[in-house]
């Protein structure tokens, strides 16, 4: 699985920022801003952005940082991590190649973890999704900042089945035109329907160990920013 979610992410790696924005009508844009402004009150010095991709969410971050933080992105996929350094180099940003779910950091490291988009791709099941939240809390020091972005379940039923049939129509056949990747838009329109409610959501972050987990919707439960502390 760990392969086979790699090898998705090498072949839309180049067109992976443009999908989203068309997808989204640049929405995703609007709630990386959102959920890096929330981040951002974290403080502290080092701050971690897991499953970081092209680094969107980690230049997001670098915004609002003052001078004085150093912000490190971690990604499994050569081919993104390579598509961001690219295209952003920020005298800030760390890129390092690691899989999210063993992380190459002491305990207590950071003062805020980061995820946005990827908590699907790392929930293989319950218990794989459990042992990265667990990973993020290791690494994360006492009373340090767990920011989860990612798309959630629109609590309004007829809104819900909008949404899905959206994801039915729309997400493969543009994701696959403008990307030429089809099993990489057939994933995510898999996985989309089938992830977590925003409660269901923060009671595993409340299991996994963190403390004060909350969470807002994003256009009418679309997707959802979770906040936690350890
Ligand atoms: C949908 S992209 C999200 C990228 C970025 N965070 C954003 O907001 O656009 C998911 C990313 O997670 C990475 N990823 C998935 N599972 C991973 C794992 N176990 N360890 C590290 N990276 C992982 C993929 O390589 C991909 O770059």
């Amino acid at each position: 699985m760990r392969k086979g979610v790699q090898r998705l992410f090498s072949e839309v790696a180049k067109t992976y920022e443009l999908v989203n924005h068309v997808l989204t009508f640049g929405l995703d844009m609007v709630w990386r801003r959102k959920a890096a402004r929330e981040a951002a009150k974290a403080g502290g010095n080092l701050w971690l952005d897991v499953c970081s991709g092209t680094g969107e969410m980690a230049l997001k971050l670098s915004r609002l940082a003052d001078e004085r933080v150093k912000i490190i992105s971690v990604d499994f996929s050569d081919s993104m991590l390579t598509r961001g350094l690219k295209t952003r180099t920020i005298h800030q940003l760390s890129w390092v190649m690691a899989d999210a779910v063993h992380l190459p950091f002491p305990d207590d490291s950071f003062d805020l973890v980061t995820i946005s988009f990827a908590t699907r791709n790392i929930n293989i099941n319950r218990e794989i999704l459990m042992a990265h939240f667990k990973e993020f809390r290791r690494v994360l020091k006492p009373g340090g900042c767990f920011i989860n972005l990612e798309t959630s379940q629109p609590s309004v039923k007829t809104i819900k089945k909008l949404f899905h049939l959206y994801i039915k129509l729309a997400v493969k056949p543009l994701g696959y035109f403008i990307s030429g990747s089809k099993a990489g838009y057939a994933y995510l329109s898999y996985t989309i329907p089938r992830f977590y409610s925003a409660k269901e959501l923060a009671s595993l972050l409340l299991e996994s160990g963190f403390k004060k987990v909350d969470h807002h919707p994003l256009f009418l439960g679309v997707s959802a920013i979770h906040t936690a502390r350890k």
